[in-house]
């Protein structure tokens, strides 16, 4: 694998898009950590089955937003990843990560942002009745599920879908989607100026 930039993953969660990013033949990116909010985050045995190293920064350590991410922000330095990734990490980072990593920092949202900003983004899809959701990959600023918008991928709402059903078919396309961003950002091909970003 041509390794071309060496990025920190965050996961709280299942830690499915980081399995994707691990078994992309082509990522062209080294997974040097994996950090994690929650000690029971299957996001961890991922990164111990590919031989990651991880880390545990529970949220419920640290007095404040600012403490917890400098915690984070010291794991992801010591790593030497050049950019972090974010993949259902499910806290708030405060803006000093944000500054350090300027356009470095990226997300995956299972919706096509602006529409359904916040942790129930397909909940919220579906109780508002769209016909058309999706994917959103977008670097990091200092608003929630607000920065620059990097790739996006449509899903259908069919009309028998529940929570997991639609869940399911948008994290197929994350699955797709994520190495591919990942890919062509530490390969340098994807350029921002302002809230605007350009492929090469
Ligand atoms: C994904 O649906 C992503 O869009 C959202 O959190 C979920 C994480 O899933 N930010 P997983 O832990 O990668 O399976």
């Amino acid at each position: 694998m041509e390794v071309v930039i060496k990025i920190a993953v965050l996961a709280s969660g299942s830690g499915t898009n980081l399995q994707a990013l691990i078994d992309a033949p082509d990522l062209g990116a080294e997974v040097r950590l994996v950090v994690s909010d929650r000690p029971d985050a299957g996001a961890l045995g991922r990164a111990e089955a590919a031989g990651i190293p991880s880390r545990i920064v529970p949220w419920g350590d640290f007095g404040s937003r600012t403490e917890f991410t400098t915690a984070i922000l010291g794991e992801i330095e010591s790593s030497g990843a050049e950019a972090v990734v974010l993949a259902g990490f499910m806290r708030v980072l405060s803006d000093d990560l944000i500054a350090a990593y300027r356009n470095r920092v990226l997300n995956i949202h299972p919706s096509l942002l602006p529409a359904f900003p916040g942790a129930h983004a397909v909940q919220h899809a579906l109780d508002h009745g769209v016909k058309v959701t999706g994917v959103t990959v977008h670097f990091v600023d200092e608003e929630v599920d607000h920065g620059p918008i990097i790739a996006q991928r449509a899903v259908p709402v069919l009309p028998d879908d529940d929570l997991a059903s639609l869940h399911a078919r948008i994290q197929a396309e994350e699955h797709d989607l994520y190495p591919k961003v990942v890919g062509a950002f530490g390969r340098g091909q994807i350029h921002v100026e302002g809230r605007m970003v350009r492929w090469q």
